[in-house]
């Protein structure tokens, strides 16, 4: 977390209610996806390869949910067409979070964050930080899970434009695929019964 004033960016502040995951279930689920201090270290090298590079990455995962009346439909107004205000708002939390995902300290004020941010994908918080009106009330939760093929492929080409070797290349991406996947499984958890989990 960094201090910033993007609008509705509540990480660390006490509007964010605690994650219901114990620190048990995130360590074997750190281990699950075989997230190691490598992978850490591998993570904070992305952060500064991509940390002059966040709006291009932007302009491509929004060229990609725009070219996707599907994806797009989620972003809608009222109306049902896109809403770039919207879009807009939500844009700045996004490149916030590639930051904090290169930088994440896997906390409690993390793992709170990521409970925030799975509800906002919810029908439960969806639209209410940004204030609008959407004809979309929820995200489907297949469409979070597909998203990490995009999220992750994509990325490549941008953690390759500083010159690092090869295998630093293949060692930042691996550590991203994890740290993404990580992320997603825990904003799932707003979606399903505890039980089940
Ligand atoms: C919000 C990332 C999947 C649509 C967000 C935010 C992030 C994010 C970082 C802002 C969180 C905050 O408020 O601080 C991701 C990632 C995904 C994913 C990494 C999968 C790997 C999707 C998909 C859609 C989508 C598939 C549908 C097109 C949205 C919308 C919001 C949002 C509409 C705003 C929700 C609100 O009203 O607060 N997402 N997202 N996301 N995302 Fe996703």
């Amino acid at each position: 977390m960094s201090q910033t004033s993007i609008p509705g960016y509540t990480y660390g502040t006490p509007q964010v209610a605690p994650s219901p995951v114990t620190d048990a279930d995130f360590a074997l689920l750190k281990q699950t996806v075989l997230l190691g201090d490598e992978d850490l270290r591998y993570l904070r090298l992305a952060g500064e390869v991509l940390g002059d590079q966040i709006e291009a990455i932007l302009d491509v995962w929004y060229g990609f949910v725009g070219a996707n009346a599907h994806l797009v439909h989620y972003f809608s107004g009222a109306d049902g067409r896109p809403d770039p205000q919207y879009l807009g708002r939500v844009r700045q939390r996004f490149g916030q979070w590639i930051r904090d995902t290169c930088g994440a300290q896997y906390d409690r004020a993390w793992l709170d964050y990521q409970h925030e941010i799975g509800l906002r994908h919810t029908a439960a918080k969806k639209n209410r930080t940004d204030g609008v009106a959407s004809a979309a009330p929820q995200i489907h939760l297949r469409y979070l899970i597909a998203f990490i093929v995009p999220i992750t492929a994509t990325i490549k080409p941008f953690l390759a434009k500083k010159g690092h070797a090869a295998a630093d290349v293949e060692g930042m991406h691996a550590a991203w695929f994890k740290a993404v996947t990580l992320q997603v499984t825990l904003w799932s958890e707003p979606y399903v019964a505890t039980s089940v989990f």
